[in-house]
């Protein structure tokens, strides 16, 4: 297989980064194939087989591993029902958008019974990404980690013994196409997952009957350093991860180095990942690792408590220890299923590793071209596209979700990239995917963070906020401008958190706070010095968050909640960032292979 290479992917950025990276370099930048064959395969769990949609038979479906630089080929045989995408999370896809993956943003579909082949770099990053399909519920069940490491084979901390996946995700005995159907009408509280899973372990907490579901085990030898790369996969809901009897210290979130700081609780919002290490230095003994879902407090409608357990093993238990090689291993106090304060502080006290003192590292610029205020809720539109009904929870009308009072409409016969790239000659032009502006400010403001606005009832506080309209919104950004956008979350969402992420570009996290963001006073707490770089920012319930980052990357890149039933029904935009003035800054054609469109 020939190695290709976008031309030149190489802006500042991350050619600072290769310089840094390459320094110390061990070995030639390689190139790591894959072939990823999805299809239908029966599991059974908790008693019931189950048709699930995975790739290479495998829940979740294979690891990619990869070295800081490597080029990325995988070849995706789609022989399963369903038209398919896979997203790479988290990876920067520098003037690769066509390889992004993202359903009807950057391709359409790949067909039932074809093919098609991703190419990508990982450039410029380093730590715990993960691929997930981007059509529908799907990934649920389509979706594995991806490892990046450092060139030069050394960690900015001592190098761990092992690297362990510790994947958080759901098991769903349900048909995803129709959940993520029922999603985008305002959902159905039955649309639960069955269990949740780790590493695709149920755990002993649940049985088919009184037979207890596999653990995942880690066996651990005492005295050695465990770096294990957390990933919520799950559709749904933020995780608690803890370790009885250990601490641990976190070192990474969504591929960039964190300044470490110990722990023994970890919070991993939807779509994030958090890198840690774990000493083995408890008493040889078995100890549960537990990962238990949070959720606002009533009046928020409640779905059952998810919570999953694996066992960390010593290799040395004395044979006379009972307790440990008997049934209980300890178990962790987990926090509250409502406590949703530690989460807050969790994200609070991220630091990034790009201290102002180096200045190969990426900057906060303090110049900003664009400001962003994106209001995140719910409101509601008339069934049969009339333009007045009842509201307020009558089926007269349903649920969805929005951005600046918005909800998004995702294309439906050509990907916004093609229809941008194209111009005039795609099917009619760019006129074939109407778009409107995300507009930068709501359209009206309210306290946005009422807590009467929270109970979903007729005549509530709530209906007069409710219209709403549904649109593809894109906002368009020149090359290389700086853009800030604050995350509002609003109750009209009830007070769910929003686990916020963008395509193509890690931001800057400046700031967080409960309530109403107030630029007159909220600025001034901006972290404008040693600010964690994410891809995925996790708004605090009745909060907002700021993020700031550099439109340098042309296409167009999703940008929606992390939450599947938020962003099924509509909390998403478009951002589409210009080409630079040069043909290094320039997005390359389309690969001949991209699959078309067929609706
Ligand atoms: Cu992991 Cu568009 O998402």
């Amino acid at each position: 297989m020939c190695k290709i290479m976008p031309p030149m992917a190489a802006g500042l950025v991350v050619f600072f980064f290769a310089v840094l990276f390459s320094a110390a370099a061990g070995g030639d930048a390689a190139v790591v194939e894959h072939t990823f064959v999805v299809n239908q395969v029966r599991m059974r769990h908790l008693c019931n087989d189950t048709l699930v949609t995975v790739v290479n038979g495998q829940f979740p479906g294979p690891a990619l591993e990869a070295t800081e630089g490597d080029t990325v080929v995988v070849h995706l045989v789609n022989q399963s029902p369903y038209g398919i995408t896979i997203h790479w999370h988290g990876v920067k896809q520098r003037l690769t958008c066509w390889a992004d993956g993202a359903g009807m943003i950057t391709q359409c579909p790949i067909q039932p019974n074809t093919t098609f082949t991703y190419r990508f770099d990982v450039t410029g990053q380093e730590g715990t990404l993960w691929w997930h399909s981007h059509v529908s519920a799907l990934r649920a069940t389509l979706h594995g980690i991806i490892v990046i490491r450092p060139r030069s084979g050394s960690y900015p901390f001592p190098k761990p013994d092992v690297e362990v996946p510790v994947i958080i995700g759901e098991w769903w005995q349900r048909d995803l196409v129709k959940v993520d159907k029922n999603f985008s009408i305002g959902g159905s509280f039955d649309d639960n997952p069955a269990a949740i899973a780790i590493n695709g372990k149920l755990g002993d907490l649940y049985n088919c009957s009184g037979v207890a579901e596999d653990n995942f085990v880690l066996d651990v030898e005492p005295g050695k350093t465990y770096m294990l790369r957390l990933v919520n996969a799950a559709l749904f809901s933020e995780y608690y991860f803890k370790v009885a009897g250990h601490k641990l210290t976190v070192v990474g979130a969504d591929a960039n180095y964190l300044k470490p700081f110990t722990t023994d609780v970890v919070a991993v919002a939807a779509g994030e990942t958090i890198d840690v290490l774990m000493v083995a230095d408890a008493p040889p003994c078995r100890y549960y690792m537990a990962a238990l879902a949070n959720q606002p407090p009533v009046p928020d409608p409640q779905i059952p408590v998810f919570v999953s357990r694996g066992v960390v093993q010593y290799s040395n238990i004395p044979k006379d220890a009972k307790n440990c090689t008997e049934k209980s291993p300890l178990m962790p106090v987990m926090p509250d299923q409502h406590d949703t304060i530690t989460t807050f502080y969790f994200h609070g006290n991220l630091t990034g590793l790009q201290p102002g003192g180096n200045p190969l590292l990426p900057q906060v610029r303090g110049r900003v071209d664009e400001h962003l205020f994106l209001t995140l809720g719910k409101g509601s539109m008339c069934t049969n596209n009339k333009t007045s009904c009842k509201r307020g929870g009558n089926p007269e009308s349903f649920e969805v979700a929005y951005i600046n009072n918005v909800s998004f409409h995702l294309p439906d016969t050509t990907a916004v990239l093609q229809a941008r790239y194209y111009g005039g000659k795609l099917n009619g032009g760019r006129g074939a995917v109407p778009v409107q502006d995300l507009p930068s400010r709501p359209p009206r403001a309210f306290n946005f963070t009422d807590p009467a606005l929270i109970p979903v009832v007729p005549g509530g506080k709530m209906e007069e906020l409710e219209p709403t309209r549904k649109a593809t919104m894109t906002r368009r950004f020149a090359y290389n401008a700086t853009v800030e956008v604050v995350f509002q979350s609003t109750a009209t969402m009830q007070s769910d958190s929003n686990p916020m992420h963008l395509h193509g570009h890690d931001f800057f996290v400046l700031a967080q706070g409960h309530g109403n963001y107030d630029a007159a006073r909220d600025v001034r707490s901006y972290n404008l010095v040693d600010p964690p770089m994410k891809n995925t920012v996790q708004v605090p319930r009745l909060g907002w968050a700021a993020i700031r980052f550099v439109a340098d990357n042309p296409g167009a890149w999703f940008l929606h909640c992390h939450f599947e039933f938020h962003m099924a029904m509509g909390m998403a935009a478009v951002f589409e960032v210009d080409n630079g003035p040069t043909l290094e800054t320039t997005l390359p054609p389309p690969p001949s292979d991209l699959p078309k469109c067929t609706r």
